[in-house]
């Protein structure tokens, strides 16, 4: 006879791998029901598990290794001739019904969790790429993604070109015939530029590439680029997808053949998703549409009362008719989320007196939290880059960032104010 596994009966029914003895309860007609759901639907229910205990919110396996029923099943579940779990690092239930849901909100084939945004795009990189790859890049994305092109994938001979997001062109004429991959966020940081998702599939096409996106200002509350023909998403859950400023985390998502490299790394390099932020980022998922509808409203509402201030000379935001991104992010984006800039009148100091005026905004770097935060990104988000490369990209001294939470309006509007009354 087995011998029963010492910590519960039940481990291997909450896997419910396709070889899973004892099915998940509700797997079955769960996943049948699901299959033609909304999103809203897919956001609160996709990837649910339950365990034989019953619980109705979703439980957090916070174990890094698995029992086995006996020696035969430890072997078989190492040789993976049968599913199921064997370590934290290869799988884990809470990070799979994670994977399962983002993966279901974002419309794509299969999910890998990271332990940050950063992971998550490292992990893409060394998973697709070789030395002698070259990537064209967007001038305008994360400032790290940047420095982790220029310092640590040049070191290992994958080179890189850095264009503006908006310039087509450009982008064309950076592609070389080693060229495997084009890397873009949209909307940019922190001046919203928006590049043009139908475009760069048609040439990612043309030349063989792999288009990737950072998905993460957006969301797929806000912009699905899978229904584009993009090949990869990514996420830093860290930000919208949590909401509330608690956790690290990252995904990667894609077709099964591109995800199963992408896994293949991180589960021998080791940036995995800890189950507790998996249960974090899952809870956040299922009020992101609402959180994103009401950052953007918001944003919408305080773009227009800068406008209206004398002391802001400019405000970059894809849902005013004036930006150069607007009727893009109208036919690309939902809504047009929740993080705006605008220029004061004067230089650095002017932008300081502002930011260290205000009393109920966080002065932080975060963004992507109900706190609405503020920064100055010429001395902290962009200050790696050198002067003529922060011109080049309209980072002026002037310029402040705002990315807006869910206080009241009216609250956030006063604390600026307070700020322009010095100015
Ligand atoms: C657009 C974007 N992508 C990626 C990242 C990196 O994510 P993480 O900080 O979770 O590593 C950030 C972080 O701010 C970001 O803003």
């Amino acid at each position: 006879m087995n011998k029963p596994p010492n910590t519960g009966k039940n481990d291997s029914a909450i896997d419910g791998g396709k070889d899973s003895p004892k099915k998940n309860v509700l797997e079955n007609p769960v996943k049948q029901a699901l299959e033609n759901a909304s999103m809203d639907t897919l956001a609160v229910r996709a990837g649910q598990r339950r365990s034989a205990e019953g619980e109705h919110s979703e439980a957090i396996f916070m174990t890094s290794s698995y029992v086995f029923a006996n020696a035969a099943e430890a072997a078989a579940r190492f040789s993976g001739k049968q599913k199921g779990n064997v370590y934290s690092r290869y799988t884990n239930p809470t990070v799979r019904n994670f994977e399962e849901r983002i993966a279901a909100l974002e419309g794509a084939e299969q999910a890998v969790a990271t332990s940050s945004g950063m992971a998550a795009i490292l992990s893409t990189f060394l998973a697709l790429l070789k030395s002698g790859d070259h990537i064209v890049c967007s001038r305008d994305v994360f400032g790290t993604t940047t420095v982790l092109l220029n310092n640590y994938l040049a070191k290992f001979g994958v080179s890189s070109t850095a264009v503006p997001l908006s310039d087509l062109s450009a982008w064309e004429a950076a592609i070389k015939p080693e060229t495997k991959m084009l890397f873009l966020e949209t909307p940019s940081n922190p001046l919203c530029e928006v590049g043009d998702l139908t475009a760069l599939v048609s040439l990612a096409k043309k030349t063989n590439t792999l288009l990737v996106v950072d998905n993460c200002f957006c969301t797929p509350a806000l912009q699905r680029p899978f229904d584009y023909g993009v090949d990869i998403v990514i996420h830093s859950a860290t930000k919208y997808l949590d909401g509330q400023g608690r956790s690290m985390g990252g995904v990667a998502l894609g077709r099964a053949e591109l995800m199963e490299e992408v896994l293949g790394f991180v589960r021998s390099a080791g940036p995995t998703m800890s189950p507790f932020n998996a249960w974090v980022f899952l809870k956040g998922l299922e009020t992101l549409r609402l959180r994103m509808e009401a950052h953007s409203a918001s944003a919408m509402a305080l773009a227009l009362w800068l406008q209206e201030q004398a002391v802001v000379e400019k405000v970059f935001y894809a849902g005013l008719e004036d930006h150069q991104g607007h009727s893009l992010a109208r036919q690309q984006q939902r809504a047009f989320g929740g993080v705006l800039s605008f220029r004061v009148a004067g230089g650095r100091q002017e932008a300081w007196q502002v930011i260290d005026s205000t009393r109920i905004l966080s002065l932080t770097a975060n963004l992507g939290d109900a706190k609405t935060t503020i920064v100055h990104p010429a001395t902290t988000t962009h200050a790696r880059l050198t002067e003529q490369e922060r011109s080049a990209a309209g980072i002026t001294e002037n310029l402040i960032r705002v990315a807006v939470g869910l206080e009241a309006i009216e609250d956030i509007k006063a604390d600026l104010a307070r700020g322009f009354a010095g100015v």
